[in-house]
């Protein structure tokens, strides 16, 4: 990578800012000049990067044109606001809300499934970052599709709150302190009590009755695969858990399939940690085994007893790293990468 990298992170004291810095400091782009940026009420503070401390500047009149890249998470109305700025000033943007994940002139990327797109990239431009719980099911369910081909998908999410963002982490914290000290629950970032509990609705209702949450993982899917055939049928549920989204996937596929090849194909897939569905397996956890950690983790995999295209699986991720900032940092590599190379 080059060292005269320069890159601004845009949400630098959130859930997924935070965590940004955290991979770009391991990444090797300990040399490379970062600019931490956020609202108005953080300019001043500061954020870690390593064992450096980076000062906070204020978005608002930031001259993108001082770096080459802008890793954006800070909802959606500040990417649509910012990241045209950004690109007029010549910074290609990465953006983690889902202001731009369906313009069709937009690439929305997820390395392992579709960076080949990127070769086709002009800087400077916008890419999307997919939706967290789309992203970790395309990485496992990418050599399923590309062998047999995927008909539809009925999937269970138990999403963490740090999905929610920072003081949705914090509510869950202090509710569980109210709780075990038997004061009343207050709740301003959840609809209802979120500790001890779990809540049936991620985002907005639409009037067809699902949720956003829902529809992203159909839309997205589709366009990630490349593939306007596949039907995604989901329920995003919020779960107690800090970090760490976990999925029970049903599928049904075009072509037959031995499960005996399924799991070989998991074995090898970029990016996954396949465990064998048996007795006394460690089935893959999201706060033992994905918090933290850079995989997506596959297990309980099994023929659906009731279909003969049917499986099933589960798969876990860190929500935060593979699911958000992973991901964007990953698209900026290969976009590097093709940059110096070409
Ligand atoms: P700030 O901490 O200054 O509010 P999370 O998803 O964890 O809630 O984090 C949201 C991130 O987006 C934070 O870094 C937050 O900064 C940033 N943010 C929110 N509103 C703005 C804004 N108007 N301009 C710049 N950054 C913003």
């Amino acid at each position: 990578m080059s060292s005269n990298l320069k890159i601004a992170v845009v949400g630098a004291t959130g859930a997924v800012g935070e965590v940004m810095l955290d991979i770009l400091s391991e990444h090797g782009f300990k040399h490379t000049q970062i600019t931490a940026l956020a609202s108005k009420r953080s300019e001043g503070s500061s954020v870690n990067f390593g064992r450096r401390e980076l000062n906070v500047q204020c978005l608002d009149d930031f001259d993108f044109s001082l770096v080459d890249y802008a890793l954006f998470s800070a909802g959606g109305s500040i990417s649509l606001k910012y990241a045209p700025r950004a690109v007029v000033a010549g910074c290609t943007v990465i953006d983690n809300s889902s202001a731009f994940r369906l313009d069709d002139a937009i690439p929305l990327i997820v390395p392992e499934v579709n960076g080949a797109l990127l070769k086709d990239f002009t800087h400077p431009g916008i890419i999307a970052n997919p939706n967290c719980s789309t992203m970790q099911m395309v990485v496992a369910l990418e050599p399923i599709q590309r062998k047999y081909g995927i008909r539809r998908i009925d999937v269970a999410t138990y999403q963490a709150v740090s999905g929610a963002g920072r003081k949705a982490q914090e509510e869950l914290a202090k509710q569980t302190m109210q709780k075990m000290s038997f004061q009343d629950i207050e709740c301003q970032q959840f609809s209802q009590q979120m500790v001890f509990n779990v809540l049936p609705q991620i985002d907005v209702l639409q009037d067809n009755g699902y949720s956003g949450e829902e529809m992203k993982m159909h839309w997205e899917t589709r366009k990630i695969f490349s593939d306007e055939s596949i039907v995604v049928n989901a329920t995003a549920v919020r779960v107690p858990v800090f970090f760490g989204h976990a999925e029970a996937i049903h599928l049904e596929t075009v072509k037959p399939f031995e499960l005996d090849d399924v799991e070989q194909l998991l074995r090898t897939a970029p990016g996954v940690v396949y465990t064998p569905n048996l007795e006394g397996s460690e089935h893959p956890t999201p706060a033992v085994h994905a918090a933290g950690e850079d995989p997506v983790f596959v297990g309980r995999l099994r023929r659906d007893h009731s279909r003969g295209l049917g499986m099933n699986l589960w798969v876990v991720a860190d929500n935060i790293r593979k699911g958000a900032a992973l991901n964007a940092i990953q698209i900026m590599q290969v976009l590097e990468t093709a940059r110096t190379e070409g």
